[in-house]
């Protein structure tokens, strides 16, 4: 298992955000984690990745404890996290955002190896469609277009887990579904495992192997897909039919 949450408490002023989490990521796997807004699914990777730290429980990632700030560290080389937002650099060109990781993470070795840092990012904005783009500006680019740089400089990193925060919000139908491509070509061609948080039905169907559903702070369902669609828990069939929960 590469990430395991075991009984993972996050009090907040007094209020329980998350309430005795646990669940295993298989390595290789596409895990969506899905619930209704508010359901506590951004908090679940913002303690996986280590910026937040829950009151209790036990965190392993990579087979290290991430309580341990030596193992955090280790932890934080091999992911990589896109937010929701895209949060690229606006005064960056997309190559600039791409190579941002490394120039921050690894100064000396970009200014040894620049040339292939540069031809390697090139070759991961081709991979997601993005050819010739590379000295455009995020904010001349489309949402889904710059989601797939977000990806990229997700990816320069080379990291084992990435984390993808409701990517396909705000999207039309066809960039969203382009979107689920790129992540499951993402997990093909790098060996990366995607960790997605969503409420995106049709993105779950189409590409998700493992689903953990959470509904206030709580986990109350985790399997395959088709497990979940015909899934008898009031909370799961309202969210499917009703979507108003
Ligand atoms: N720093 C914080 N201080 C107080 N409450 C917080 C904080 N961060 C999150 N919360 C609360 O925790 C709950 C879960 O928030 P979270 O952002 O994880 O939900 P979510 O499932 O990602 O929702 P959405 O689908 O809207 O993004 C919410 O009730 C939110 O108000
Ligand atoms: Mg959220």
């Amino acid at each position: 298992m590469i990430i395991e949450f075991d009984n993972v408490d996050l009090l907040i002023d007094g209020r329980k955000i998350l309430d005795r989490i646990s669940f295993c990521i298989e390595e290789g796997s596409n895990t969506f984690i899905m619930g209704p807004s508010g359901s506590g699914k951004t908090t679940i990777l913002k303690i996986a990745a280590g910026l937040i730290f829950p009151t209790s429980g036990k965190i392993k990632i990579l087979n290290r404890d991430i309580s341990n700030i030596q193992d955090l560290y280790v932890v934080r080389e091999n992911i990589g996290f896109v937010f929701q937002y895209s949060a690229l650099i606006d005064t960056l060109t997309v190559i600039d955002n791409v190579l941002l990781p490394i120039k921050f993470r690894k100064k000396r070795e970009f200014s040894k190896n620049k040339k292939e840092y540069i031809a390697k990012a090139i070759e991961i904005l081709e991979f997601l469609g993005l050819k010739g783009f590379e000295n455009y500006y995020p904010n001349s680019l489309s949402g889904g277009m710059q989601k797939r740089v977000a990806f990229a400089r997700a990816i320069i990193t080379l990291p084992k887990i990435i984390f993808y925060d409701e990517p396909t919000s705000g999207l039309d139908p066809i960039s969203a579904s382009q979107i689920n491509y790129m992540i499951q070509e993402i997990n093909r061609k790098y060996n990366i495992t995607n960790v997605v948080v969503s409420h995106d039905i049709i993105s779950c169907q189409q590409i998700a192997s493992f689903i953990i559903f959470i509904y206030q702070g709580k986990i109350v369902f985790k399997g395959p897909p088709n497990e979940l669609i015909n899934s008898n828990n009031s909370i799961i069939f309202n969210f499917f039919n009703l979507n108003r929960i």
